[in-house]
């Protein structure tokens, strides 16, 4: 069984891509120093998959623990999650992310290059796009100057990675620019953990359904959209799950070094009042919101084109928006 390391495996978007791994009859090596997830989630996994998980718990800026892992597990390939998210904290910390998200991956690449491990999955962001001019956004769409240094730090991720597969270090790789990442794992075993109050619109509103939140603010309703809030692209967290399976394998069927970004979305955009609706309507809740300023620096719309993804990787997503409502909802649900 091909073993792959999962670096931020314990958080949201790996420990889903861990069950999709197991599933397609890959051994995820799970790293992570939980600084941002719960250690129950490695019981959870076990509990999901019915396998045992392998779990370091350490901080993969440090080689000492990535060689201790070499030693005991013939790696196949890395796909790297870790990494600081919150893109306010960026803006006032803009060093800590600087190293850890960009550290980490130099450190990743070195190792992989010492260890002679071929392949590396690489989680980038919809954000480098900041606001396209024409929509959707293919992978061919410029990048735009980062927002944040959060936004940054992919930008220069995804530079590190053209740069160092051109210098034929051997390795394949491929970024995933994720689009809005929601939903959780059907069984409600595994899902967002936020710590505090949530930044993201779909921890909003279950915190606020479940009154954890007294009510949600919808930042401003009067953009140039639909109905005038903004419009995002929500992929089910299952789905991207999924993605970095066929990524992964993808990869690992070549035999040169390589290079390449694929957009992970649904191809479709969503007002934020859509979500809201999608979201009273399948799970029969009313939602106390009101309508208030816009947020400064966020993107007014944008959704992806996936036709590369599908036609290249094979994939596409099977679950709906009001999916990944209920899934949300009932993970919010089995919280308390
Ligand atoms: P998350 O915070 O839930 O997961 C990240 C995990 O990495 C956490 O468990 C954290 O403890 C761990 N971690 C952080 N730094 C580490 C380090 N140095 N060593 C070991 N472990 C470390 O976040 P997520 O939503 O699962 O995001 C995963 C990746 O996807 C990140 O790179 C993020 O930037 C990217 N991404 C997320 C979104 C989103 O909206 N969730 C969108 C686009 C891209
Ligand atoms: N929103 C509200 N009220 C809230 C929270 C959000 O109205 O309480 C709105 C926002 O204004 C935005 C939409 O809901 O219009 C989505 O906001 P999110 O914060 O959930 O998502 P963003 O698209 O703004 O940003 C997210 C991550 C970024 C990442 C980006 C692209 O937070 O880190 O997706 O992947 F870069």
């Amino acid at each position: 069984m091909k073993k792959i390391l999962i670096t931020g495996g314990a958080g949201y978007i790996g420990s889903h891509t861990a069950v999709e791994l197991i599933k397609a009859g890959l051994e995820p090596i799970v790293l992570d120093d939980l600084s941002n997830s719960n250690p129950q989630v490695i019981d959870r996994l076990k509990e999901i998959t019915g396998k045992e998980i392998t779990f370091y718990q350490g901080d993969c800026n440090d080689r000492s623990t990535l060689d201790t892992i070499a030693k005991t597990h013939q790696l196949a390939g890395v796909i790297h999650f870790a990494a600081f998210k919150a893109v306010g904290e960026s803006t006032e910390q803009p060093l800590k992310y600087y190293r850890n998200n960009v550290g980490s991956l130099i450190t990743l690449l070195d190792f992989m290059s010492e260890n002679k491990i071929p392949d590396l999955v690489f989680s980038s962001s919809c954000t480098v796009y900041g606001q396209p001019e024409v929509l959707p956004v293919t992978e061919a769409t410029p990048r735009q100057e980062a927002e944040s240094p959060y936004g940054n730090t992919k930008k220069i991720c995804e530079d590190i990675l053209i740069d160092i597969v051109k210098s034929q270090a051997g390795l394949r790789v491929i970024s995933l620019r994720y689009f809005n990442p929601v939903g959780a794992h059907p069984s409600s075993k595994i899902g967002e953990l936020p710590i505090g109050k949530p930044n993201n619109l779909v921890p909003f509103i279950t915190q606020t359904a479940a009154g954890i939140r007294e009510k949600l603010t919808i930042f401003g309703n009067d953009y140039d959209t639909p109905d005038g809030t903004c419009v995002r692209d929500f992929i089910h967290v299952m789905d991207l799950a999924d993605a970095h399976v066929k990524a992964f394998t993808y990869l690992n069927d070549k035999s040169k070094d390589f290079y390449d970004v694929f957009n992970v979305g649904t191809g479709n955009g969503n007002t934020v009042l859509e979500v809201i609706q999608a979201f009273e309507k399948v799970n029969g809740v009313k939602l106390n919101y009101e309508i208030g300023p816009r947020r400064p620096g966020d993107v007014v719309k944008i959704w992806a084109d996936t036709k590369k993804i599908n036609a290249v990787l094979g994939w596409t997503p099977s679950k709906t928006l009001e999916d990944s409502m209920r899934d949300s909802w009932n993970w919010e649900k089995s919280l308390k």
